[in-house]
């Protein structure tokens, strides 16, 4: 009996080791450096949110989706309903499916295979859908995807012949809209040749693939706002000076999944860079069937993350949620200038369009 207890707290002790590990460089607080309302001018200049459905636009995100040809038979027909009836009301510009389309897992779980069915079965959602022609669909890796796979060229690389991205490595997407320019940048720091399971549980980024990242983010600057995502959280990857998270320091957020839910330990884990950037991972889709709405209300960013088929979906663009303000990033006098309560909300039992409330 005792002993069990000693295992029980031995247990207990790695786990808080490994979420403050997890944690260790995060930073939660304000950052005594950026005050609420900086040196105002840009920070509260027009564009003012009103009682206009304008200045804004929306998008979705879905992570860890693991389409498995052994386990869960309701997670393929439900991701199907996803891109069919959820995106049919939402109405996202972009949707980011930020890594492991497939599980790509041997029966037993323990081992790891790539298996051609899997990534049929994500295409034949996607075509059966025709979501692709509704929204920009943005896959990416995730480890799952990357298990096994000897070089890019390898014939069982199926993320190259079955996704809707189909482009491996980093890169830059700007979504232009007549109101403004918004960068969306994907670090991709899956390996390369990809290791069996579990040899990538870290992801890396190399000199070259930091030097690309780079001279994204200095594209970016022309933009009004920038977001990053990728699979992996920052605290699992692997990079030279100055390292990720100061690359990334000009973005509003940084969106990513891998962790799950933490095995339900950590349903939301919402942190904060020192650079201010928020570091947002989303729990699964595999076996929590999450997702989230993100939206740029006259450049003010909100979230909020959503279990599927839990209707109403609702986020409050405006004011935004005081947690996450981003001073020095956002322009946040226009909250106090704003006139109106600004929300999208979707109720699909009455199946009005998604829509701004105000
Ligand atoms: C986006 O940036 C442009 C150029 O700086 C600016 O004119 C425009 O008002 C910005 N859009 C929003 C919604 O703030
Ligand atoms: C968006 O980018 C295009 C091309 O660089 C530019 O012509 C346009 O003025 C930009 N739009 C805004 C609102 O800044
Ligand atoms: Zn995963």
């Amino acid at each position: 009996m005792l002993r069990l207890f000693a295992a029980l707290v031995v247990l207990g002790l790695l786990l808080a080791c490994f979420t403050s590990w997890l944690f260790d460089s995060y930073d939660g607080a304000w950052h005594p450096k950026r005050s609420l309302f900086p040196q105002s001018g840009r920070s509260g200049g027009p564009p003012h949110p009103g009682g206009q459905r304008d200045n804004i636009f929306w998008f979705v995100q879905v992570s860890d989706i693991h389409i498995s040809r052994f386990h869960d038979p309701r997670r393929i027909p439900d991701f199907e309903k996803f891109c069919t009836d959820t995106i049919d009301v939402i109405k996202p510009d972009l949707v980011l499916a930020t890594g492991d389309l497939t599980d790509a897992k041997t029966e037993s779980k323990m081992g790891s295979l790539q298996h051609e069915v899997e990534w049929q079965a994500y295409h034949n959602v996607l075509k059966r859908s025709r979501v692709l022609e509704r929204t920009k669909w943005i896959d990416i890796r995730g480890n799952h995807d990357a298990f096994n796979i000897v070089s890019l060229e390898s014939v069982n690389n199926y993320y190259r012949k079955y996704s809707a991205n189909q482009k491996v490595g980093s890169f830059h997407y700007v979504h232009r809209t007549p109101f403004g320019n918004y960068s969306f940048i994907c670090a991709d720091a899956t390996l390369v040749p990809g290791p069996k399971r579990p040899y990538n549980f870290f992801g890396i980024i190399d000199e070259s693939q930091m030097d690309m990242l780079e001279t994204f983010r200095e594209e970016s600057l022309s933009s009004n706002k920038s977001i990053w995502f990728g699979h992996y959280t920052t605290s699992t990857v692997i990079s030279p000076s100055p390292g990720i998270r100061e690359l990334m320091s000009t973005a509003v957020a940084y969106l990513c999944g891998h962790l799950h839910t933490l095995g339900g330990f950590m349903p939301a884990l919402h942190s904060r860079h020192q650079g201010g950037t928020l570091e947002l991972e989303l729990g699964d889709w595999m076996d929590n069937r999450r997702y989230r709405i993100l939206a740029f209300d006259h450049d003010l960013f909100s979230f909020s993350d959503l279990t599927f088929e839990d209707w109403p979906a609702m986020l409050i663009t405006n004011p935004k949620d005081a947690q996450y303000l981003q001073p020095g990033v956002e322009p946040l006098g226009r909250i106090r200038s704003s006139t109106h309560i600004r929300c999208l909300w979707s109720l699909l039992s009455l199946n009005p369009p998604s829509q701004p409330c105000t």
